[in-house]
């Protein structure tokens, strides 16, 4: 089977981008995120204005769920680099542009929003954030997948959800319900996101089923969450994962799963040799990735055992 490339690709699935723009432009509910901030609760910083410094003290939120905050909000924040990436992947014209545009406004509305409740609330060290914010935006994001249409959108499916989870789970974690009503918002429109991005990829399944069943095997075996250039992310993805507001079990049965089953990747007729092997590649990383939250479990497990035993 002939390889699309990447021009051709872009044009036979312009229609499905400008049926999917539109049905986003349906659903998606304007919103404002000044609304979603307790203004009343805020207070002049020192510097200039000669107001109090920010102290730990000043924080109610548990100390996990303002790593996990950080993560979100440096990954917002990192925008021009995804947007970047994906404009010089889909071009300026047409439903394609039109989308790049208005997803990376919406994305920018998220930043906009964390950050004004983190620094009106106290709840983070807004020197530390600017800094991280400063290091992680100047090193910039790239990934794999910049040369390849198909990657791409197969790696923002994977990702919107993810991020949806993410921010979901932390809102509940922070205890505030007026966080909790801001990341639920925020993971409203990731839904939506991923439902767009998922989308495209089923149709592309239908153009060129052997190379998008490729792009989806790729993308599965280095998935990596976009805030991976943050400064101790490592560390921090692990603290994550043990408060499970994103850990493998998560990624496994809420992320790929579900997406894999909308896509009916397993039932998709008509692949070629490559098609073929691509699948046996996406159910063995499912059969590991399955192994590796079995794994974590328990370890998560034994260690809320011991330390309940401690206590
Ligand atoms: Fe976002
Ligand atoms: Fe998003």
């Amino acid at each position: 089977m002939t390889e699309l490339s990447q021009t051709a690709l872009l044009h036979e699935l312009e229609p499905v981008v400008a049926k999917n723009l539109d049905r986003h432009l349906s659903m998606a509910k304007e919103w404002f995120p000044h609304e979603y901030v307790p203004w009343s609760e805020g207070r002049t910083f020192d510097g200039p204005l000669g107001g109090e410094a920010w102290s730990e003290g000043d924080s109610t939120l548990p100390e996990v769920a303002r790593t996990a905050l950080i993560v979100n909000l440096l990954t917002e924040d990192n925008l021009p680099s995804y947007h970047h990436q994906i404009a010089s992947l889909f071009g300026p014209d047409g439903a394609w542009g039109t989308w790049v545009g208005r997803w990376t406004a919406e994305e920018g509305r998220h930043g906009t929003a964390i950050r004004d409740y983190l620094t009106v609330t106290r709840a983070v060290d807004p020197v530390a954030l600017e800094r991280a914010r400063m290091v992680h935006m100047t090193a910039g994001y790239s990934n794999s997948h910049d040369s390849s249409m198909l990657r791409s959108l197969a790696y923002v499916s994977f990702q919107e959800l993810a991020t949806r989870i993410s921010h979901r789970n932390t809102g509940r974690i922070t205890g505030d319900p007026v966080c909790e009503a801001l990341l639920s918002r925020v993971a409203a429109d990731e839904n939506l996101h991923m439902v767009f991005y998922r989308n495209l990829l089923g149709a592309a399944l239908e153009v060129a089923p052997d190379q998008t069943m490729r792009a989806i095997a790729e993308v599965l075996e280095d998935f990596q969450m976009p805030g991976v250039g943050i400064e101790g992310f490592t560390r921090k993805s692990v603290t994550i994962a043990l408060a499970g507001i994103y850990d493998l079990r998560q990624h496994r049965d809420d992320v790929v799963a579900p997406v894999l089953r909308q896509w009916d990747v397993f039932n998709v007729a008509g692949l070629g040799a490559e098609g073929e092997a691509a699948r046996d590649r996406i159910a063995a990383h499912l059969d590991g990735l399955e192994q590796a939250a079995s794994r974590f479990e328990e370890k998560r497990d034994a260690r809320a055992a011991k330390l309940a035993a401690r206590a």
